[in-house]
């Protein structure tokens, strides 16, 4: 139920909250920038500095795209904050028996706030005694009421079934929690800075890249004529990969797998030649050549690619390039999922989907 809210003049909610993002992101910020330290200040962790220091691990849990943007703020956490960190869907966590550990930080991720596998997740670990956080957006709600803490999104309402300004605000609080770990562990005062820096570039950056919207829309045109298509990524690149491919599948019907790059020879390589293009998320970070020899397997199979980067590569590794911002390497992430987003909506509304409500889905399933 929408209620007071409405497309405001976009065609669908899922374009209004797409382009809602310099705003959305700029309310999970707000507030929460420390200039002069260059620390996060995240006062609902209801945490002290030594409390901080203590917990030695960091396990994500959320479901869909909340355990995609998980994945994002676990390699976060662990290139800011050095502490080991892994993201894993709260349904597979809560069925599995798992270890409570005393010193791990439990998060838990949920949009609404009232997804029954994630919140009968954060009961199951704080029956064993485990400490559990939230990032949660909607106020109030199941979750937030159960978790010991947490970082709220401020991302305002999100209607469209699939999840958009929430994941991109998610991976903004993950990168507000790893400067806050980094910073009463081993990040410097100048990497801290880098860090706070390049978040408060963040929503202009979203600004240009939702300029290119009507050229994406060609691209999905042409794109979204095949019945199948692969996402690709290294590392930082794999769960944007994922998430872009998630995306694609829940609004335009049309199949996607996402792969890190490296596994393609390991298999789905198989599958690649002229019925299935690639969409291949290569940053300009260390792994850029490894990324670029992935693209010139790919196309000597056939296969067409559309890169999303930071730069025109040589014409003969890509049919098609989506440019954009740099920020910092570990933030990139965030703005390479942009592109992504408008590449699923505008094949969804080409191929005359349901974009808002897709079938078989529901905005939170709140059943087992
Ligand atoms: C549903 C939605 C997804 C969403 C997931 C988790 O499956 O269709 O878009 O990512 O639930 O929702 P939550 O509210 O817990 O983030």
């Amino acid at each position: 139920d929408a209620g007071h809210y409405d497309t405001g003049g976009y065609e669908h909610y899922l374009l209004k909250e797409i382009s809602e993002q310099p705003e959305s992101i700029a309310r999970t910020l707000r507030g929460r920038l420390d200039e002069r330290f260059h620390i996060a200040h995240l006062g609902g962790l209801n945490m002290d500095a030594r409390e901080t220091r203590s917990f030695r691990r960091v396990k994500i849990i959320g479901c869909g795209s909340a355990y995609y943007s998980g994945q994002i703020g676990a390699q976060l956490i662990e290139e800011l904050a050095r502490i080991p960190a892994d993201a894993e869907p709260a349904s597979e966590y809560r069925y599995r028996n798992p270890v409570i550990d005393p010193d791990t930080l439990y998060v838990a991720i949920s949009q609404s706030g009232e997804t029954y596998d994630t919140l009968a997740a954060v009961q199951e670990i704080k029956r064993k005694g485990g400490r559990v956080i939230g990032i949660v957006n909607a106020v109030g709600s199941a979750i937030a009421r159960e978790v010991d803490g947490g970082i709220y999104l401020h991302a305002g309402p999100e209607v469209s079934v699939a999840s958009t300004k929430a994941f991109t605000s998610t991976a903004i609080a993950f990168a507000l929690l790893a400067l806050h770990f980094g910073r009463v562990h081993d990040l410097s005062p100048s990497d801290g800075r880098r860090i706070v820096e390049g978040l408060r570039k963040l929503p202009d950056q979203i600004e240009q890249i939702l300029k290119q919207g009507e050229r994406i829309a060609e691209l999905a045109k042409k794109y979204a004529d095949h019945p199948s298509m692969m996402f690709v990524g290294r590392v930082r690149g794999y769960p944007v990969a994922r998430e872009g491919a998630q995306k694609l599948k829940e609004i335009s019907y049309v199949h996607a797998e996402a792969y890190p790059a490296s596994e393609l020879k390991h298999g789905p390589l198989a599958l690649i030649g002229p019925d299935m293009p690639t969409v291949a998320i290569v940053p300009d970070d260390e792994l850029l050549d490894k990324n670029l020899t992935t693209l010139g397997e790919i196309r000597a199979r056939g296969g067409r690619v559309l890169m999303v980067g930071h730069r025109q590569p040589d014409a003969k590794l890509a049919d098609d390039v989506i440019v954009i911002p740099k920020n910092e390497i570990e933030l990139d992430p965030i703005l390479l999922t942009i592109p992504l987003q408008l590449l699923a909506y505008h094949a969804a509304v080409a191929l005359e989907r349901d974009v808002d409500k897709p079938r078989n889905l529901a905005k939170s399933v709140t059943v087992e």
